[in-house]
């Protein structure tokens, strides 16, 4: 398993690079670190689950094709290139009706469906 890299002598992250060595959906593999912060890509398709993260915002950074972000009241929609912050104690799910690939930025320790648990809830910590 790939281990993070030596602060002390950083490299170029090629994400598209980074991008080919993981397939699995919905579950984010970080790729570097700046203080407390996580830099996570993730593979979206279909439906995630509800959930809100009570201590931390989100940021999306969209790479290659098109995702929502779905709230109570209205839904967002990105395309690549677009980048979103979800406000810390807000209701959201992400889609995806085909796959898409993105960035997250929250700090480390994030975990992926919040407060709901479930199926789709993944490792921390998986580096590419
Ligand atoms: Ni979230």
């Amino acid at each position: 398993m790939p281990q993070s890299p030596n602060p002390a002598q950083p490299e170029p992250i090629h994400l598209a690079e980074k991008l080919t060595q993981f397939h699995q959906h919905w579950s984010p593999r970080v790729v570097a670190e700046m203080n407390d912060y996580q830099f996570k890509l993730v593979k979206l398709l279909g439906d995630f689950v509800w959930h809100a993260h009570d201590h931390t915002d989100e940021a999306f950074l969209v790479l290659s094709g098109q995702m929502e972000i779905g709230f109570r009241d209205r839904t967002a929609t990105l395309r690549q290139g677009d980048l979103f912050v979800v406000p810390r104690g807000v209701e959201h799910i992400t889609r995806a009706p085909q796959e898409c690939h993105a960035l997250i930025i929250e700090p480390r320790g994030v975990i992926n469906t919040g407060d709901s648990g479930g199926a789709l809830t993944a490792q921390n910590d998986v580096w590419v």
